[in-house]
């Protein structure tokens, strides 16, 4: 964990798979172990928000307030930024009062750029591209159920969502098989796609994208949907014709392993991408998921800050 001691958190394509795994370990002790309250005393958290957010929101605030820190909101809205001061003079103003900025952004190159001007850790709280920690939580919470078994991860769905950008690299780093089941138009971002599968010759993992769904979810341990609307996309309209056949359901459900579970960040448009019966049943581990973030938060604070 040492390693990651001042660094940035803008994509888990800048970790090793031992950076990650330490991140899942130090997770585990978060929740059920005893760890001293007092890792971040002193240290104060700046949090940009320039899109909604409940869940990360609430959990990195809880995280940093619960390990003896203080977390500031900051809504887009109420900063210079609103009225064009730009993010290099923010980057580094905050750099002398802050000992991290976590920014929620339209776009992963503000991340980039805050990264570059700010002298503290940046964390990335969900972009257009990446949502790190939530795939940290996701994979957390794959391990609370299978352990350390190799899992069949199956992402149906919006292919280029943030959500399975990151889930892709954590999978790789954990050396999964993950399929995306998603149409054409929507599949992974090409150099996403590449790196993964670079990581997955080390890894030992494998990826599959597919355009049939029910071929994609054959011997699924995990069907994994995200909202086909994701914020800040404009082809709304498109997206619900096209996206309807990758709809969790439970006749798609019935398709995988016996033992499938079913995630979805959160929040979830019920009738879209999952069906009520699926988002509340038996299979459903999504409110776990989404306690982990939680847990997951506080590896990640700890080991960049304390
Ligand atoms: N899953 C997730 O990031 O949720 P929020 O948008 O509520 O933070
Ligand atoms: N892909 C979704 C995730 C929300 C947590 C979005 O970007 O809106």
């Amino acid at each position: 964990l040492r390693s990651l001691r001042g660094r940035d958190f803008l994509t888990l394509l800048d970790l090793t798979p031992l950076e990650f795994k330490a991140l899942l370990r130090r997770s585990w002790e978060h929740k059920y172990g005893v760890v001293p309250k007092d890792l971040l005393k002193g240290k104060y958290v700046a949090g940009i928000f320039e899109k909604p957010s409940t869940r990360t929101r609430v959990s990195i605030s809880v995280a940093t307030f619960d390990l003896g820190g203080v977390f500031l909101e900051l809504p887009i809205s109420n900063l210079q930024i609103a009225r064009g001061e730009s993010i290099r003079d923010t980057a580094e103003v905050l750099s002398r009062f802050v000992h991290a900025i976590a920014a929620r952004v339209k776009q992963q190159s503000t991340l980039e750029e805050l990264a570059k001007w700010a002298s503290i850790p940046v964390i990335n709280l969900l972009s257009d591209k990446f949502h790190p920690l939530q795939a940290l939580a996701d994979i957390f919470t794959i391990q609370e159920f299978f352990g350390d078994k190799k899992v069949k991860v199956v992402f149906l769905g919006d292919g280029s969502a943030n959500t399975n950008h990151s889930l892709m690299i954590a999978s790789a780093l954990m050396g999964y098989d993950y399929s995306v089941g998603a149409p054409k138009d929507y599949w992974p971002s090409s150099d996403v796609v590449k790196r993964v599968e670079e990581i997955m010759k080390k890894t030992g993992g494998t990826l599959s994208i597919l355009e049939d769904p029910v071929e994609a979810v054959k011997g699924a341990d995990v069907i994994y949907t995200d909202t086909w609307k994701s914020m800040g996309v404009e082809d709304v309209e498109r997206r619900m014709k096209v996206f309807p056949p990758y709809q969790v359901n439970m006749e798609i459900v019935k398709k995988a392993s016996p033992r499938v579970k079913v995630m979805h960040c959160q929040p979830w448009y019920i009738g879209e991408e999952i069906t009520e019966d699926v988002a509340y049943s038996e299979y459903s581990i999504a409110f776990e998921q989404a306690e982990n973030r939680l847990h997951t938060a506080k590896a990640v604070l700890e080991a960049l800050l304390s």
